[in-house]
């Protein structure tokens, strides 16, 4: 089975992070958004892979494939970001004659996609969806099910038929790009993939729901990169190569051969990549910290640092931060006191 992931949105909702970078890219528990999806498609015995890439985002996206290299995956350019079901239409020559599967590349499953795909080999139906209870279901496309038949799907109801979510997953044979071709665009604009779905069950097609078991996240917002990053960590395996000197590591830490440690303290689960430099420090539960950063004299937790960013001598603790590639964080050294900020647009800081 082919898989197409999605990934060419805009992100807007994790700017200012995606003014400068794709979100597929953005690092969660050490490795790109993206690279956990290819690798939850490969867990489930799925190597051919379309990614769908706006014009701007190719070349980063292409280079984190280097990472997932048993995955073969194609670039499909999407010009215009006309919306999830657009993206989708974008691969109908790629995909063929096969039944295939679209996961969208910003969401993470603790079990995988494995189950919805054995469901739909064993029922052969024109489609299976992940589902998902939510507690607020007005911001998803929201099921309305008989039994295990989904008899209508409604995008971001202001009164939900139910409190069942539509989750990243959904599987199709290739009559869905005879619903998409020629559909019109929602109200908002977009080609929505639920109203092609939808269009699937118009035609009498049977459509199923199956519910998501485990967590699932949406990385859509900063608060969902946080979240996704502590609920992978939770998963790593101790591994302590690097050089720790006059430092205390409990529970699940991660320090390559290349990290060194000095007169720190550091609580799991943390993640520290390639080169990174802990001195003075204190690395707190759910922090993972990109290649080539230090964190000097500096009190982190609960927080996701990107490549090369530089943590130095603060007074008070980082918590729940998301620190972009090369940048600085550093406590004031003169008097008076004062906080001096260089903020690119839309960014975000709260002072003690
Ligand atoms: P989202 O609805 O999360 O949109 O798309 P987005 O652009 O990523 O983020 P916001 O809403 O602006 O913050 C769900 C998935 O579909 C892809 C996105 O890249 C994401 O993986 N997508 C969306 C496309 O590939 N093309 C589109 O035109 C729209």
């Amino acid at each position: 089975m082919k898989a197409i992931i999605p990934a060419a949105g805009l992100g807007t909702r994790l700017r200012p992070l995606t003014y400068t970078r794709p979100k597929p890219v953005l690092p969660v528990a050490g490795a790109p958004i993206i690279v956990h999806a290819l690798r939850t498609l490969l867990h489930a015995g799925i190597h051919e892979v379309a990614i769908i890439v706006s014009d701007a985002t190719r070349e980063e996206i292409a280079q984190t494939l280097e990472l997932v290299p048993e995955a073969r995956v194609t670039l499909i350019n999407q010009h215009e970001q006309l919306g999830l079901g657009h993206a989708v239409l974008t691969a109908r020559a790629w995909v063929g004659q096969n039944p295939f599967c679209v996961y969208l590349g910003d969401n993470l499953f603790e079990h995988g996609v494995s189950p919805f795909i054995e469901r739909f080999q064993q029922d052969s139906p024109a489609a299976v969806i992940a589902l998902v209870e939510v507690p607020d279901p007005t911001a998803f496309g929201v099921a309305q099910l008989e039994g295990e038949r989904i008899t209508r799907l409604v995008e971001k109801p202001k009164v939900p038929p139910s409190n069942l979510a539509v989750a990243g997953l959904y599987c199709f044979t290739p009559e869905v790009f005879d619903v998409l071709d020629g559909m019109p665009p929602s109200a908002r604009g977009e080609y929505e993939i639920t109203d092609a779905i939808q269009g699937l069950i118009e035609r009498g097609r049977t459509v199923l729901g199956q519910r998501v078991c485990g967590w699932w996240k949406d990385t859509g917002r900063p608060a969902d990169l946080l979240d996704a990053n502590r609920l992978l960590l939770e998963r790593i395996t101790p591994d302590l190569q690097g050089e720790v000197a006059d430092s205390q590591v409990t529970g699940r830490v991660v320090i390559p051969a290349s990290a060194r440690v000095t007169r720190s303290k550091i609580v799991g689960p943390v993640l520290l990549g390639e080169g990174v430099v802990i001195e003075d420090a204190y690395l707190g539960p759910f922090t993972s910290v990109g290649p080539g950063s230090v964190i000097r004299q500096a009190e982190v937790e609960h927080s996701v640092v990107d490549a090369e960013a530089r943590i130095e001598c603060l007074h008070t603790r980082l918590q729940d931060c998301l620190i972009g590639v090369r940048a600085q964080v550093r406590g004031g050294r003169t008097v008076p006191r004062t906080h001096k900020l260089i903020l690119s647009d839309a960014s975000t800081i709260e002072l003690a």
